[in-house]
């Protein structure tokens, strides 16, 4: 009896702690050769050889989770929504993943090497990148956020280019994927970015996978399909773009009243991109819309804006940086928030290949 208080204790407690719900269906994954490269990420296939069968992991698959990784960024009681998977198999399967991944400490000197994989991905603009610090950051989330027409769109469609070629810094190049809330993904774009840069077009757009969502929850079962592609071609996915974030969640919460709703779905979106980018080495980048901040009239700020989205927002990305109309084609950056970057500006220009350098 004292046991099962306990264990229905502990089931609680996840119940509070977890905000995440049970992933839908993902992407039918095809047999994969079995990936030991530590570079890159640890398939759930390994579990065979300690001692899960066939059937366990596949279930696993089935919900989005292919990586020894993906598995222990999972709470147990999520595990155990998982149809099939009883409470015995789970702790099979996170002991399993826990002796081939170390689910624990690592001293900081084994973690800087860790850190090593993170790659950095150039914006088109010398400036920009280097007031991100070499450029966007792979492993975890970049968010610019500012008014309409400030280049948000652009940023993202210049990434989508930028991304395949090979960078100076030992980066190999990659392909992309653009999930798109506001309807303003245009290939056409791409294109034009792909003539700057002397590539092939035809090959340029094929290596973006491209998404339209409708709905927010829509926007958030497609990250299942995400990590499936990221699983099925190994490595090959370094760009991840969302434009916009919130665009759908303001239309599909309204008001005060589903202020609530909103910020606890959109906590689990932004919890999701965030292993997701962790999971298979991509760089995440986001953009967001700025309202009017009310309050702000009172305290004399000088620019009353700020992005939506709220401490939820402002806590998942790593880097957020804010964009600014300057004269003609110039735009200004400012770093708003990163772990490690100082807080300056950056001018760049929108051309017709893209982002690039303004002319002084
Ligand atoms: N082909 C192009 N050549 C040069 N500038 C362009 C081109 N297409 C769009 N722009 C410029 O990009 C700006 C819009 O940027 P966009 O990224 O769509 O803004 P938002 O921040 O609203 O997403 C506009 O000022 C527009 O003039
Ligand atoms: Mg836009």
């Amino acid at each position: 009896m004292a046991t099962k208080a306990k264990k229905q204790k502990a089931a609680q407690r996840e119940d509070r702690e977890d905000a995440e719900t049970t992933v839908s269906e993902c992407h039918d994954v095809s047999a994969l050769e079995i990936e030991e490269d530590e570079s890159c990420f640890q398939d759930i296939d390994l579990l065979q050889n300690h001692g899960i069968n066939v059937a366990d992991i596949k279930k696993l698959k089935s919900v989005g989770i292919c990586t020894v990784k993906g598995v222990l960024m999972c709470t147990k009681k999520k595990l155990c929504n998982v149809k099939g998977l009883s409470e015995v198999k789970v702790e099979k399967i996170k002991e399993a993943c826990q002796k081939l991944e170390s689910g624990g400490f690592l001293t900081a000197l084994q973690f800087s090497d860790k850190r090593k994989m993170v790659f950095r991905l150039s914006t088109g603009s010398k400036e920009l990148d280097k007031l991100l610090g070499g450029g966007m950051e792979s492993m975890s989330i970049t968010e610019a956020f500012g008014e309409f027409r400030t280049g948000k769109t652009q940023l993202s469609h210049t990434l989508c280019v930028t991304c395949q070629m090979p960078g100076s810094n030992g980066y190999s190049g990659g392909k992309a994927i653009f999930i798109d809330t506001e309807n303003t993904f245009r290939p056409d774009r791409l294109r034009d970015i792909a003539d700057r840069f002397s590539l092939d077009q035809g090959a340029v757009l094929d290596n973006v996978l491209y998404a339209r969502a409708y709905t927010s929850e829509h926007q958030f079962e497609l990250l299942d399909l995400v990590a499936g592609k990221c699983h099925e071609e190994a490595g090959i996915y370094k760009l991840l773009v969302v434009d916009s974030i919130m665009a759908l969640f303001r239309v599909d919460f309204s008001g005060r009243g589903e202020l609530s709703e909103r910020q606890q779905k959109l906590a689990q979106m932004l919890s999701r991109l965030q292993k997701i980018s962790e999971e298979y080495n991509l760089a995440v980048f986001v953009t967001n819309q700025m309202t009017a901040d009310p309050g702000a009239t009172m305290s004399f700020q000088v620019d009353p804006k700020k992005p939506i989205g709220g401490n939820i927002m402002a806590h998942a990305s790593t880097t957020r940086i804010s964009l600014r109309k300057g004269r003609g084609e110039v735009r200004i950056a400012k770093i708003y928030d990163s772990p490690d970057l100082p807080e300056s500006e950056a001018t760049f220009a929108i051309t017709l290949g893209g982002v690039d350098d303004a002319k002084e």
